[in-house]
């Protein structure tokens, strides 16, 4: 069974995970831009991950626009974010991502991955820069507003090389099916 992991990442929480996965099945890997018709084509199952940017997955949409290619793939769908798991949570995330036909098709996962201001550049440093003034100012703050200052504050790393154990053992499952 050939294998393809994709993957698109901004500050390499992704990525690692995708190499780990990789790794563990002997995929070739490659990033969402580097997908092509072809490469496709020549692989059983496609498994795709992205970092999660307030609902939207990294290069999940480009990956989609191959959907008529992946339609007849076992496809297979993961994020990471900074949050713990909260499967109501990813549930709305992938509800607001993916069309009833894909959400059908593809199985999903979530691996924590973490988040370190340092690493961000461009349009996510100027978003989180601003969230980070707007909530300091902002007088009674939720519980979830200071769950994001803590979070800017302070850099966290929750990669796991076990949390893909799950995503590695369904792929495995779908060769032995
Ligand atoms: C602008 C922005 C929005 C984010 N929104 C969320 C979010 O809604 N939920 C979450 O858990 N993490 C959120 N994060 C954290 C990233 O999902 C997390 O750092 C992820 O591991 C990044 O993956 P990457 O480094 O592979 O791009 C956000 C990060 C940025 C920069």
């Amino acid at each position: 069974m050939r294998i393809l992991v994709a993957y698109t990442s901004k500050t390499g929480f992704t990525k690692t995970y995708a190499e780990w996965i990789a790794a563990d099945l002997g995929a070739t890997l490659v990033t969402t831009d580097e997908l092509s018709a072809d490469l496709i084509r020549d692989h059983d199952v496609i498994v795709h991950g992205g970092g999660n940017r307030a609902g939207n997955i990294g290069g999940l949409k480009k990956f989609l626009n191959h959907w008529d290619e992946l339609k007849n793939k076992q496809v297979v769908l993961w994020y990471t974010g900074a949050s713990p798991a909260n499967p109501h949570a990813e549930a709305n995330v992938w509800g607001q991502a993916l069309t009833d036909e894909q959400r059908d098709k593809a199985t999903l996962f979530y691996l924590r991955g973490g988040f370190d201001m340092k690493l961000l550049r461009g349009a996510d440093k100027m978003i989180m820069s601003g969230m980070r003034t707007a909530l300091k100012l902002k007088p009674n703050r939720k519980p979830s507003e200071e769950g994001i200052l803590k979070m800017i504050a302070n850099p966290n790393r929750e990669l796991d090389r076990a949390n893909v154990a799950p995503l590695v053992e369904h792929v495995r499952s779908l060769a032995s099916a």
